[in-house]
């Protein structure tokens, strides 16, 4: 069962991860068609690994089963959004909100309220209706979808942090963590300025 964690549902998770993106992707062409603007700058999309997705269920006390990974949890699915401004950030925010058959059932802003790390990004859970039969036995079916949405400088941040937190043994804890809060902030607020700039340039068209 380990090795297969995701079961008869992973057709499901796929089309459900190819939906999404394509929503994502389409108004998106509308927008810059309508306005010039690019709300996205990349998105990254993956089910999460069988592997990783077996270590969590551990990890949490649960049943390394279909339905842990399905129910229990909300990240088999996953989508990032990266983005070249913070406006843009809530424009998709907006727009993935206004999905048909989509709930948002979970949101954090980490955004507006900062981890004490310095990590930034939007989260969201989704429950998306699809033409499949879910964990459940409902048909059609739910699946969740966690959304991160960030600008680029955010994930730049979080990609170096993220690699910094697997090394083991380090010494001066104390003050790489603080040096890590001092460049979130700094380009924290370089996004701010990078954003003061597009505003300052669309109030001359
Ligand atoms: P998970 O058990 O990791 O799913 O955490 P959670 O259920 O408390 O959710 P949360 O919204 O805090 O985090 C979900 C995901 O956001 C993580 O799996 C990471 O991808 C990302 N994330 C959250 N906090 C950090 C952070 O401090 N640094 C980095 N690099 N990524 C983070
Ligand atoms: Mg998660």
């Amino acid at each position: 069962m380990n090795e297969n964690i995701y079961g008869e549902f992973r057709p499901a998770l796929e089309f459900t991860l190819k939906d999404i993106e394509e929503r994502i992707n389409r108004y998106c062409e509308e927008e810059l068609n309508a306005s010039g603007i690019e709300l996205v700058e990349h998105i990254s999309a993956r089910i999460k690994d069988e592997e990783s997705m077996v270590e969590k269920c551990i990890r949490r006390d649960l049943k390394p089963c279909p339905y842990s990974a399905l129910r229990d949890l909300t990240d088999a699915v996953g989508l990032r959004i990266v983005c070249g401004f913070i406006d843009d950030v809530y424009t998709n925010v907006k727009k993935i909100k206004e999905f048909e058959g989509c709930e948002v059932i979970a949101e954090k802003d980490y955004i507006k309220n900062v981890k004490p790390n310095g990590y930034r990004s939007y989260h969201m859970i989704l429950s998306v209706e699809e033409p499949w039969a879910d964990v459940d036995g409902n048909f059609p079916g739910h699946f969740y979808v966690e959304i991160q949405l960030r600008t680029i400088a955010m994930d730049s941040w979080a990609a170096l942090e993220h690699q910094l937190k697997y090394k083991k043994n380090i010494s001066n804890t104390d003050i790489i963590v603080a040096e890590l809060k001092r460049c979130a902030d700094e380009m924290a607020s370089t996004d701010i300025s990078m954003q003061t700039i597009r505003d300052l340039l669309n109030e001359q068209d």
